[in-house]
């Protein structure tokens, strides 16, 4: 069991920890046997190994799993498991998502086959999507997009027939922003313009494109369900997406010359660009998760949410554009998280793990949550909010590197405070410069600090590389739904960004 035995082992008596034992080795049992055996030998990360070489190994089954969840029709399932929880679902959200993270593979394949596969991965998805937003579900008609709205499908293509928290209004923005980084990547690579061509691709990408911007610019200012499916009303996160698919149609068709529906998107995103301004909250320092509260769930007393960190991190924005990954509000709201969990959970008591490596604070969704991953009781650390605070320290650093200055404000500071080797040399109003002793050393430690989150997530994760959706915060063992397909997909984007330093 390497690392993770000890943390383990700190709470608990023999035989309950046998028991836990025997558990968690029956859900790798079981992941292994729902996902058709995309863990081997070849994919097994190496557990004794050091960050870098866990890594290799942990994005290689992250890609296989991200393949696999995928079914022949196109959908993508959240995870394997069928119940306790009941995960078999195509969610737009998670499958944008884990779409996009497919194209890291993309960019980076030269095999033959590999190259295939993904076109194939690619068409399929595209097919299922144009059948779900063509037919009407519990969320609407056809008639003014409604339909769009519904978050998530029955695995043959019919909306969920059930009650369920709907509409949610993120998945088409994050399915546009992924097409038309598709778009784009095609532009740069023949064989990936030929490629869709051959499969017809092309006029599918356009129509499902269009459906999803058309509905963003129809439907931002409704009142939706927020990400994590429970509270409903106006949300960082959701109109940050919108924004953002906006934004990017606008430069898009702009540059294509297509100046009218460029010139259309740009006012659509400026109007939420305007709306989001109010999300700051300066008595509290740190970005509101939800404003105009119209139902669902009440006790998010702080509004203080992992969501508006997710949101920097899905939007691709450029260094200078609001809400990025080094915006002083999403930095503030990221440090305010880290105190937040670093106090919530017992097993962030630990700082080190066994080979003594800095592990950051088990990060979660909020920290009021009750969602235990099967039911309501008592919320816990989840891998794809640990690795999103690791993700946002490489690509704040990244953004330092190519913009070469930082000024610290009493905004950021905390933030930069948190991650640095001698907080008290900084203040607000400093400077720091490109190649300055100062300089370079937050550079490191924000790395530091980024790789001190996934060693975290290493230190939980299963022998195997297996991953969750959430871990318990007293123990440290995995819960929720297993092999959750977006936890792939949130290591696949931080390991990338890290590369990226
Ligand atoms: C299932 C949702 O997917 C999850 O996000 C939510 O927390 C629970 N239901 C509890 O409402
Ligand atoms: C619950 C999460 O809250 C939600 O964001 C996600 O879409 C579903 N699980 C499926 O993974």
């Amino acid at each position: 069991m390497g690392s993770n035995f000890q943390l383990r082992a700190f709470s608990l008596s023999l035989p309950l920890l046998m028991s836990c034992m025997l558990a968690s080795a029956a859900a790798g049992a079981d992941g292994a046997k729902g996902t058709n055996g995309a863990r081997d030998a070849s994919t097994s990360p190496q557990i004794n190994a050091s960050l870098d070489q866990w890594l290799v190994g942990e994005e290689r089954l992250a890609f296989a799993m991200l393949k696999t969840h995928q079914l022949e029709n196109g959908a993508i399932i959240a995870a394997p498991s069928h119940q306790q929880p009941d995960y078999y679902y195509h969610w737009t959200r998670d499958a944008a998502l884990v779409m996009t993270a497919r194209l890291l593979e993309l960019k980076s394949n030269s095999s033959q086959r590999g190259f295939k596969d993904q076109l194939l991965g690619i068409a399929a998805y595209l097919r299922f999507s144009q059948q779900t937003q063509n037919a009407a579900n519990r969320s609407g008609g056809l008639d003014g997009l409604f339909n769009l709205g519904e978050p998530k499908f029955l695995v043959d293509g019919r909306g969920y027939p059930d009650g369920w928290g709907r509409p949610q209004s993120d998945g088409p923005a994050l399915r546009a922003l992924f097409l038309i980084k598709l778009k784009k990547l095609a532009e740069q690579s023949p064989a990936l313009a030929s490629g869709l061509a051959e499969l017809g691709l092309a006029t599918v990408i356009d129509q499902v494109l269009s459906k999803d911007l058309q509905y963003v610019q129809l439907r931002w200012q409704d009142s939706t369900y927020d990400l994590w499916e429970e509270v409903r009303g106006s949300h960082f996160y959701t109109r940050l997406v919108q924004q953002s698919a906006l934004a990017a149609a606008a430069t898009y068709f702009q540059a294509k010359g297509q100046f009218q529906a460029g010139l259309n998107y740009a006012d659509g995103a400026a109007a939420i660009a305007r709306s989001l301004e109010r999300f700051w909250q300066p008595e509290r320092g740190y970005l509101a998760a939800t404003l105009d509260f119209a139902g669902g769930l009440d006790y998010k007393r702080l509004n203080l949410d992992t969501a508006v960190v997710l949101g920097a991190l899905h939007t691709d924005l450029g260094h200078a554009a609001p809400f990025g990954p080094s915006d002083e509000r999403i930095l503030a709201t990221a440090a305010h998280l880290k105190t937040a969990f670093a106090n919530a959970f017992a097993i962030n008591a630990t700082g080190f793990d066994a080979a003594g490596n800095a592990i950051a604070p088990a990060i979660g969704r909020y920290p009021e949550d009750r969602y235990d991953g099967i039911g309501v009781s008592i919320g816990h650390p989840w891998f794809l909010t640990t690795l999103a605070l690791g993700e946002l320290h490489y690509r704040a650093a990244h953004h330092l590197t190519a913009t070469g200055k930082l000024t610290l404000t009493p905004v950021n500071l905390g933030f930069f405070t948190s991650v640095s080797r001698s907080p008290s040399s900084l203040a607000a109003g400093q400077t720091l410069l490109a190649g300055s002793q100062a300089w370079r050393d937050l550079l490191v430690d924000l790395k530091a600090a980024g790789d001190a989150f996934l060693a975290r997530v290493r230190y939980h994760a299963g022998a195997d590389g297996a991953l969750s959706e959430q871990f318990s915060r007293d123990n440290g063992y995995m819960h929720g739904a297993p092999d959750l397909t977006w936890s792939y997909a949130a290591l696949l984007t931080a390991a990338a960004a890290r590369a990226n330093l």
